[in-house]
């Protein structure tokens, strides 16, 4: 008898996405949902990359070259340039298929199967997927709410590295958490990478999205001081809005892992040439646009950050980046909540009377560690602020009711 593999059963159901069933049956019955859960941001694509899809005269539409192609890499290049690094050339950069298949094959590029990378949790969950794709143990470090979820001192750290230890991944701003590292937790990152020879990867995805004034510390900063080990994981979707477009690149000084980075991605063809394209019009994008949109995200932050810390018993820190937050809620079990606010909860619009709910994320699956996270939601707060405004109020009233049932 033919049976799937034991590693494909231990590929986790994604948090986000995992209750969406719940989510398209209530709205089948006319209840209208608000989309929490996830970070698929409503804010629009920048017109210049639209206008590469309006004037599209290429046929066929073809493969692209296994890096990336030429016009996009140059792009990148420009890019990291003008964030004040000028040591990156196009060899440093492979262009991937989202953040999500760099993030995957970087872990690929530095593990055997058993090696263990550390990580913070909460984390990112997809993390957990391309763990168990590439055969890796993540071993995690505890953070917590109380802290804003910063990192633990250095001897905390150290304890959990082992001979099995290849990699510590971060993610910087976080998802899910918001949090921004300082200038002094990337530094211990990278004194501890130098001290074990281990790889040091820095999920980037929402490098311009730091608040209050915050600026991020990105991995480039000292990527010549840990060459061999610094490994940059780079998206498209969050900084121009572009989830639909599929792209993301590995940014390493790492000649070796270039190029073997490169034979997987020979492998797999290429990346999209139309999104490729498209995302080519980066340099296009004024920075007017990306204050805008940096200062709309910072907006909401503090319409959700005010809207929240109002509710009796919910627990926040003040997000400092990115468009998340773990919050923790008066209720026992989140993932029972988080379904219950699909199944049961209905609060009528004031303005039409339709049923109306909200949809957030149970933190449980962005805990290694069982039993963490059931008492927290992850909130994306990716509408816009008269939306956020109204998932608050659902937010209060479904505690209510929840916990008086
Ligand atoms: C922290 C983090 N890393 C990676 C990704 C993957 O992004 P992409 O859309 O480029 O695959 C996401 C997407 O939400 C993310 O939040």
């Amino acid at each position: 008898m033919s049976s799937v593999s034991k590693r494909l059963l231990q590929v986790p159901a994604s948090p986000i996405r995992k209750l969406v069933p719940l989510a398209q049956a209530a709205k089948k019955k006319g209840v209208k949902v608000y989309h929490l859960n996830i970070g698929d941001p409503d804010i629009k694509t920048p017109g210049v990359m639209m206008n590469v899809l309006k004037d599209w005269n290429i046929n066929p539409i073809g493969y692209s070259q296994s890096q990336g192609e030429p016009v996009f890499l140059e792009s990148l290049k420009k890019y990291y340039h003008k964030l004040g690094y000028p040591f990156i050339d196009i060899s440093n950069i492979q262009v991937t298929s989202g953040g999500s298949e760099g993030i995957s094959m970087a872990l690929f590029a530095v593990c055997e199967p058993g090696d263990e990378v550390i990580v913070f949790e909460p984390f990112y969950a997809n993390y957990n997927t391309y763990a168990v794709v590439n055969g890796v143990k993540l071993v995690a470090i505890r953070t917590s709410i109380k802290d804003g979820f910063h990192l633990p001192i250095k001897s905390i750290i150290e304890k959990k590295i082992t001979k099995k230890t290849r990699a510590i991944l971060i993610c910087n701003p976080n998802n899910p958490t918001g949090t921004v590292y300082t200038e002094e937790e990337i530094a211990t990152l990278v004194t501890l990478a130098k001290k074990h020879n281990l790889f040091l990867l820095s999920d980037e995805v929402y490098r311009e999205y730091a608040y209050d004034g915050r600026k991020q510390v990105s991995l480039l900063a000292y990527m010549k001081q840990i060459p061999k080990q610094a490994i940059v994981l780079d998206s498209m979707s969050k900084r121009y809005n572009l989830c639909g477009v599929r792209l993301g690149a590995i940014v390493s000084l790492n000649s070796d892992l270039m190029a073997g980075v490169l034979r997987i991605g020979q492998g797999r063809l290429s990346s999209g040439i139309v999104d490729q394209m498209i995302a080519a019009k980066l340099t296009e994008v004024t920075p007017a646009w990306l204050r805008e949109t940096h200062d709309e995200w910072e907006k909401r932050r503090d319409v959700l950050f005010e809207g929240l810390r109002k509710i009796p018993g919910v627990v926040i820190t003040k997000p400092e980046g990115a468009f998340y937050t773990i919050v923790g809620l008066p209720v026992d079990d989140s993932e029972k909540f988080c379904a219950w606010l699909l199944t049961d909860f209905r609060d009528p619009s004031t303005s039409s009377g339709q049923a109306e709910t909200v949809m957030v994320a149970p933190a449980g699956g962005f805990y290694a560690t069982k039993g963490l996270g059931k008492n927290e939601v992850r909130i994306a707060y990716v509408l816009n602020t008269k939306d956020l405004k109204r998932c608050i109020e659902l937010l209060s009233r479904a505690l209510d009711v929840y916990n008086h049932r």
